[in-house]
């Protein structure tokens, strides 16, 4: 072996065990007896994440805008015997997110994980978009991270140490045609949560980027869709429920939840989502290619304006439909459908 080999070789082996050493340092979190706030912890993947966090044996608390389906969401973790707040509060509002902070810490001990996951997705055309779009997008996905995170890191630094998980998506790490606000705002999200890992690893804080692909939450029902809505609720809701291309909400709930107890940098799923990482940074060009093809075969934009729509009021005979199935059954099982509209899901 070459000197200069062998020195590489040395060298990547302090690399690993200095890596090795720094994780181990971080590998003991426990869920038992912590407390857990899990923003947007009402519907879809956080009221997943509240439920394993709490199975696990944390106190969880949980926030949302919408009051009755927080109230079904406490309810629902109480029956599992969850020790659960639940808490209104809007995280575009700093000073929403300081009251939130301050009421789990008074009901439940300070918070040990924060998991910051409430977001937005508006979906249409790159034309039917609108600045109060982009506007929404960076309030609800970057400074609802953001607010809770400056607000949690004092009282973690104080008492040295505490995790932050921040779930973030594919769409910031692609930009992805129909969803430029969520996009633009999710790469912002992944900015900051990456330069937050290194920022404060001094502090004992362990930051956790979640980068999940498409996942079966059932969020398309309460999502925003513009152009035609129709069409672009049957593709987009359709996607989201396909075996390969989605996985379950249990099952990123488990992938999200044991990297951060690991202390891991990131994690990305599913397969699909990785791949696509990987060509994008391989074949720049030939992504450019492939985005731009999808953005041509997704509905262009309508001749008149049709504002935004929820999910739930753009059905077709597309979706609700065999395609869409494990996608509408996912919408039951998490809280997305709330009882008055039951029959119509
Ligand atoms: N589903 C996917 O395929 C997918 C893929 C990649 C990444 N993600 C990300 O994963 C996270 C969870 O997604 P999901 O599919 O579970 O979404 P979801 O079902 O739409 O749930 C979003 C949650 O966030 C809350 N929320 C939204 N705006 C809020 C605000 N301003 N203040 C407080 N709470 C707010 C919602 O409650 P209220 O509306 O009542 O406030 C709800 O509890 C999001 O960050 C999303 O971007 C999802």
């Amino acid at each position: 072996m070459s000197s200069t080999l062998r020195l590489l070789a040395l060298g990547a082996l302090a690399g690993w065990t200095a890596m090795k050493l720094l994780r181990d340092d971080r590998d003991s979190f426990s869920f038992d007896g912590k407390t857990v706030l899990i923003t947007g912890g009402s519907r879809g993947l956080g009221l997943v994440l509240a439920r394993d966090a709490a199975a696990a044996g944390a106190r969880v608390a949980i926030c949302g805008r919408d009051p009755e389906a927080l109230e079904r969401a406490r309810a629902t973790l109480e029956r599992i015997g969850a020790t659960v707040v639940a808490v209104q509060a809007d995280v575009t509002q700093p000073d929403a997110v300081r009251e939130l902070i301050d009421a789990v810490a008074a009901r439940l001990g300070p918070i040990d994980m924060l998991i910051n996951n409430a977001g937005v997705i508006e979906v249409g055309p790159a034309e039917t978009m609108t600045v109060s779009d982009y506007e929404e997008a960076m309030a609800t996905n970057f400074w609802g991270m953001v607010y809770p995170t400056l607000q949690v890191l004092p009282s973690m630094r104080e008492r040295g140490g505490g995790r932050i998980v921040n779930i973030t998506s594919i769409g910031g790490k692609l930009g992805i045609p129909h969803l430029l606000p969520y996009s633009a705002s999710k790469f912002a999200a992944l900015g900051f949560s990456q330069g937050l890992r290194a920022a404060v690893a001094g502090d004992d804080v362990s930051v956790t980027t979640a980068i999940p692909g498409l996942m079966r939450t059932g969020s398309p029902r309460n999502a925003i869709f513009r152009g035609k809505h129709r069409a672009e609720y049957a593709w987009f809701s359709i996607a989201d429920a396909l075996p390969g291309l989605s996985v379950s909400a249990d099952q990123a709930s488990r992938r999200i939840l044991s990297a951060a107890c690991r202390g891991d940098p990131e994690v990305l799923f599913p397969a699909v989502a990785r791949l696509a990482v990987i060509a994008s940074a391989v074949a720049p060009h030939l992504t450019a290619s492939a985005l731009t093809l999808a953005n041509r075969l997704l509905p262009g934009a309508p001749a008149a304006r049709t504002g935004r729509k929820r999910g739930k009021d753009s059905q077709s005979g597309l979706s609700p439909s065999w395609l869409s199935k494990r996608g509408d059954e996912a919408a039951r099982r998490h809280n997305q459908v709330a009882p008055a509209e039951g029959s119509r899901a």
